[in-house]
């Protein structure tokens, strides 16, 4: 089984032929909606759409440990999330997608850890590298037999949202080192590593980031969906073939 999590601009899997919808309890609370499960060709896949199913839910109120918690009760061997970022770095042009290798996490406020004390052990995980490399490969792989263009690495700034950034906010990021920003990869992706789930992104730049490209004085939201919507074409075509 793969798991797949899709952002915004995803919250429905065309691809997938669903066999049924689960809605599961976990002692964190409720997910941000019901796990559908299907198949893309012969693979069994699990979807979530991490903002619920009519994108009603903001990033910092996201039930993020219910989330990564539901999808671990069905065994995924891989977790694949699907995120919508703001691009830092020159080449981060809209409509392209990127596979991370690293996170800053600048979010707060989040519950952050399932090791909180209260009834875990005090409990340090590994975060050297946030990203499986398995699942990082396997995604690049994708692509390439997708003949889909994409970029193998990247810094991904996680910010508090639901705000976007100032364009100081952006420069200090990229003096940080971070090339693209979004508001959902942490917790999420820490969580992923607390439960040994085998977790990678695939980053689809929605937007240069304030102050970048084109976007010297303001962001143009209205375009943000309708870049987003073009570029899913993208992240479908490397889903279904990393399952085929
Ligand atoms: N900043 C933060 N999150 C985002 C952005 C951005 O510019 N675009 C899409 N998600």
């Amino acid at each position: 089984m793969i798991a797949i999590i899709g952002g915004s601009g995803l919250t429905q899997l065309s691809c997938l032929e669903i066999s049924h919808r689960k809605n599961i309890s976990t002692p964190y609370g409720e997910p941000s909606g019901p796990l559908t499960f299907g198949k893309i060709y012969n693979q069994d896949v699990v979807f979530l759409a991490r903002h619920g199913h009519d994108h009603s839910i903001p990033p910092h109120r996201i039930n993020y440990r219910a989330n990564l918690w539901a999808l671990h009760s069905v065994k995924p061997i891989q977790v694949i999330a699907v995120a919508a970022v703001g691009g830092i770095r020159e080449d981060l042009t809209p409509g392209s997608m990127v596979i991370p290798d690293q996170i800053i996490d600048y979010t707060y406020g989040r519950e952050f850890t399932y090791f909180d004390g209260v009834d875990r052990p005090v409990t340090h995980i590994d975060f050297t590298n946030p990203y499986s490399q398995v699942v990082r490969e396997a995604l690049l792989e994708a692509a390439k037999k997708a003949s889909e263009p994409i970029i193998d690495g990247g810094v991904y700034a996680a910010t508090q949202g639901p705000r976007l950034e100032t364009a100081a906010e952006i420069n200090r990021l990229e003096r940080d080192g971070a090339d693209l920003v979004g508001m959902t990869g942490m917790p999420e992706t820490a969580l992923a590593r607390e439960l040994g789930l085998n977790y990678a992104t695939i980053a689809v730049v929605a937007n240069s980031a304030a102050g970048r490209g084109d976007n010297v004085d303001t962001i143009p939201l209205e375009e943000i969906f309708a870049v987003l919507d073009k570029a899913m074409v993208g992240v479908r075509n490397v889903l279904e073939h990393m399952v085929n």
